[in-house]
């Protein structure tokens, strides 16, 4: 598949039109960022990594019946995908107290919630990815509200299909952020779903397995992207850089 007109560079990925009009491929980098870009760095192998960890759970979701753009792995760090139309709503699925949600209702981290808690954010790297909720989506006509249910529901049942095929692995899925694409008049999930998106904790000893390793300067980073594919296939990534 030839490589056409770079479409869109963000912190982690780049994508490109392909000679198909209906195919994107995208390609994942090793560059990180946190806290709204205040944070940078480089993590050895991510791109490889997230991009062979998206494959997993994308292949996983198509197979429990949940539509995604994930077409074919193509490369190390290239995906083809469905040219969709992404939906500027981030949706975040949580099942334990971390991050944001522990700082804005002050509970310690690690509190389980009774429920899974579902949250949307506007996709604005210049308002800093505000939260916001469905009437605000609706209204800003970011998505329909029959959209909005469509979303909703999908990420709860994101959220079962990960959870269930985690918890085997010894991996406690605590939360993760979802975006989806518009598509032939259906919705769809997009972007990527990796360690850079979830929050994975190993039950064990309850040790961050993701991206908060690199927030929190917690060392261990490409470390911890690793455990996670080998806990998924029970076999080491074969990553070229
Ligand atoms: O920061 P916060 O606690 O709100 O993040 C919730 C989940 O969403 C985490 O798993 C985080 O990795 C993910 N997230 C993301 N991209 C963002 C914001 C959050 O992948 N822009």
């Amino acid at each position: 598949m030839e490589r056409g007109e770079l479409l869109y560079e963000g912190k982690a990925k780049r994508v490109y039109r392909t000679d198909r009009p209906d195919r994107y491929l995208v390609e994942f980098k090793d560059e990180a960022t946190a806290f709204d870009g205040k944070k940078r760095g480089t993590i050895a192998d991510k791109g490889p990594l997230n991009n062979r960890i998206s494959a997993y759970f994308f292949a996983l979701l198509e197979r429990a019946g949940i539509p995604t753009h994930y077409v074919e792995t193509v490369g190390d760090r290239e995906m083809l995908v469905q040219a969709v139309t992404i939906i500027p709503v981030e949706v975040v699925a949580r099942n334990i107290v971390a991050g944001s949600l522990s700082k804005r209702l002050g509970l310690p981290e690690g509190t389980p919630l009774s429920q899974p808690v579902v949250e949307y954010y506007y996709k604005r790297d210049d308002l800093g990815d505000p939260m916001i909720n469905c009437s605000h989506v609706v209204a800003l006509g970011l998505a329909t509200a029959e959209e909005l249910h469509r979303m909703r529901e999908l990420a709860l049942q994101v959220n079962q299909v990960l959870k269930e095929h985690l918890e085997p692995k010894g991996i406690v899925l605590v939360d993760f952020k979802l975006e989806f694409g518009r598509v032939d008049g259906q919705i769809v999930v997009a972007d990527e779903i990796s360690p850079d998106t979830c929050r994975f904790w190993d039950r064990a000893t309850g040790e961050k397995m993701d991206k908060d390793r690199f927030r929190r300067d917690l060392g261990g980073v490409t470390e911890a992207y690793t455990a996670v594919w080998r806990r998924l296939t029970g076999e080491e990534p074969d990553v070229r850089g």
